[in-house]
């Protein structure tokens, strides 16, 4: 709660229910479940934070939903830096989450100036892509008081590599590695990890295993919260839907039909 004074000194009570990464931790064992979305911008960052969700992620899917590039391993942390500052500008409660792009948290001090930046731009949190092969940036972040969510299981800036975005998990050996990974993040100190296109069994696993909050994207609906990309839920990226997106709008078609109707009244002079 913040008590401000107005002009006229008559005290106003502003309630502000700013969600901590302290509380999304509390709620694994409150089983509440956490809803995610990601936001790049102003306006939307204000609906989502109008609708109750609990994390806004400015994920560095910007680079593919609103910068137009083939993946997200060209996007720059500058642009990551620019959308978490209009975002910020549009939210009170929810917690913000900044991704750290590629490149970005090549080295511990790298990772710990790169994060540093997301934090002053709003940010009240980071993500980077992996555990133990990033435990010491991890921890580095961690250190520096920055709140960090971890993010498993297939990592889009390893998509090159990979040749696309395979689902993870279904070997024996894929599901230890995991199992790690996400134990990695909570003894970095974690406050939650995103478990991304992990066979479902696999990821109810991991939330079993770990005293942190699981956040799954097409993970099944045993995780302890759902993140998706803004545009695949409204349906604003018809050129591309993911399997998991379940979109509960056509927003592509709302805008076609709109500019259409324009373009045509224009031209009719009306
Ligand atoms: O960048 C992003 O939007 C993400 C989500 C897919 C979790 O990392």
């Amino acid at each position: 709660m913040i008590r401000a004074k107005s002009p006229g000194s008559i005290f106003l009570y502003l309630f502000v229910n700013k969600i901590t990464p302290e509380m999304i931790r509390s709620w694994k064992g409150a089983h509440r479940k956490i809803s995610a979305l990601t936001a790049y911008d102003f306006p939307t960052a204000k609906l989502l934070d109008e609708c109750g969700i609990e994390v806004i992620l400015v994920g560095d899917s910007l680079g593919m939903t609103v910068l137009g590039y083939p993946d997200t391993t060209h996007v720059q942390l500058e642009e990551v830096i620019y959308h978490t500052r209009a975002v910020a500008r549009g939210v009170s409660s929810a917690l913000i989450v900044a991704d750290l792009p590629i490149h970005s948290y090549d080295s511990r001090e790298l990772a710990v100036q790169s994060a540093g930046s997301l934090i002053s731009a709003g940010a009240n949190a980071v993500k980077l892509e992996g555990g133990q092969a990033c435990s010491e940036q991890i921890r580095a972040i961690t250190g520096a008081g920055i709140p960090f969510l971890g993010h498993v299981g297939m990592l889009p800036q390893r998509v090159r590599e990979e040749g696309g975005y395979h689902i993870k998990g279904r070997r024996p050996e894929e599901r230890d590695f995991l199992l790690e990974e996400a134990k990695t993040i909570e003894k970095n100190g974690g406050f939650g990890v995103v478990l991304e296109l992990i066979v479902p069994s696999v990821a109810a696993e991991i939330t079993r295993s770990i005293g942190i909050p699981t956040i799954g994207i097409g993970s099944g609906l045993e995780c302890d919260g759902q993140i998706l990309v803004f545009h695949d839920l409204v349906g604003y990226f018809p050129w591309f839907t993911p399997k998991h997106a379940r979109p509960e709008s056509d927003l592509a078609a709302h805008v076609r039909t709109a500019v259409r109707a324009y373009v045509d009244r224009t031209r009719r002079g009306m």
